[in-house]
């Protein structure tokens, strides 16, 4: 009999400072910078983002979301034996993320790594997951997209410092005889490494190179609403479904009109995609899950419902997973 992988729970966190797109544009004010909620709100969608206090690392945000999502399963951390954590904001250069959320959930000795896939990595994260899974190396993983991008934002630049925010979503899925995930599909193209980039790096004690955010906007865009059709294509395909069986589109969240242009694609009215940028921003990896988990917290997201995931950043990468709750 076919082994396949299913979530069984999820869980989110936010951090508690709200800024609204008014507070933000005081706050930029102070230095000069100008914007207004109706640009932001017209040119993007986002009404409002978290940002974590100084203290607060991705492992923080990353732990709290598991902790529901094990709760969700009704599973126990020592229960786990896979975590795999997609962040671009580590807690440090090493180790992993997952081994320092490992120790915090109090789960010990089994497989945890990160993934770095930017605004791509929990789909990465989790096809890896549902492999291992599918493979027999794993039966329980929590899968976990942690960020704290504010770190990375530069607020002299207000074409982006407007656009991101921190935050965590995971899902525990676990070893299934019924499916499930239905298909997956992974991509990167390295050319376009520079249109969205954090350039910097640590040598020698010191950090050279700039290490905060840079995107062309437009270049990024662009690239965003093609490749994520081609990637939901091809997850239907592989799964011999068609774009009208999906139930709920879970794009990744981060301009309400890339999200309108996927859906458009697919033909898909907008009542059948989950929208959390309006008040999340883009919290790059997190924004999946963390989407998912208010999708279904909210009643809206029902088991046994046919869900696209779909994500797209840096690298450049992109990919979807198509999966029966
Ligand atoms: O995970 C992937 C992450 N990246 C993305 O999703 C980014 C995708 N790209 C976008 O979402 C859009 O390109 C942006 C939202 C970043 C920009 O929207 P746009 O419609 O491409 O605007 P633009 O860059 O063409 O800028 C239009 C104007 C410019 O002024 P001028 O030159 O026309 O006078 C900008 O200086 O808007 C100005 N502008 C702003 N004004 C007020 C840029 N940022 C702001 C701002 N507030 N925050």
């Amino acid at each position: 009999m076919r082994l396949y992988s299913r979530i069984t729970g999820t869980g989110s966190c936010l951090p508690s400072r709200r800024l609204t797109n008014a507070d933000l544009a005081d706050e930029l004010a102070t230095s000069g910078v100008v914007t207004t909620d109706d640009w932001i709100v017209e040119r993007t969608g986002i009404r409002a983002r978290h940002f974590a206090a100084a203290d607060v690392c991705s492992s923080d945000l990353g732990v709290e979301a598991a902790q529901q999502a094990l709760q969700a399963a009704k599973l126990l951390a020592s229960d786990i034996d896979l975590i795999i954590v997609a962040t671009s904001t580590p807690d440090m250069v090493f180790p992993s993320t997952a081994c320092i959320l490992q120790n915090k959930l109090g789960a010990h000795g089994c497989a945890a790594f990160d993934v770095q896939a930017v605004c791509s990595g929990f789909i990465y994260a989790l096809t890896i997951a549902d492999a291992m899974i599918k493979a027999g190396s794993a039966t329980k993983a929590l899968v976990i997209g942690a960020e704290v991008f504010s770190r990375l934002l530069d607020f002299k630049d207000r074409t982006t410092c407007v656009l991101f925010g921190d935050g965590a979503g995971a899902v525990v899925l676990e070893a299934s005889r019924t499916p499930g995930i239905l298909a997956s599909d992974l991509h990167a193209d390295g050319k376009h490494v520079g249109i969205l980039c954090v350039p910097g790096h640590v040598s020698g004690g010191k950090v050279l190179g700039d290490p905060l955010l840079k995107m062309d906007g437009k270049a990024v865009f662009k690239l965003a609403v093609g490749v994520l059709d081609e990637a939901a294509r091809a997850v239907l395909a592989k799964a011999g479904k068609v774009a009208a069986d999906i139930d709920w589109l879970i794009p990744h969240q981060a301009n309400i009109r890339i999200m309108q242009g996927a859906a458009r694609k697919l033909k898909l009215p907008m009542d059948k995609v989950i929208v959390t940028v309006d008040q999340h921003g883009n919290t790059s990896a997190a924004s999946i899950p963390l989407a998912l988990d208010s999708g279904i917290r909210s009643g809206k997201i029902k088991p046994g419902e046919l869900l696209m995931l779909e994500g797209v950043g840096g690298g450049f990468t992109w990919g979807a997973v198509l999966l029966n709750l």
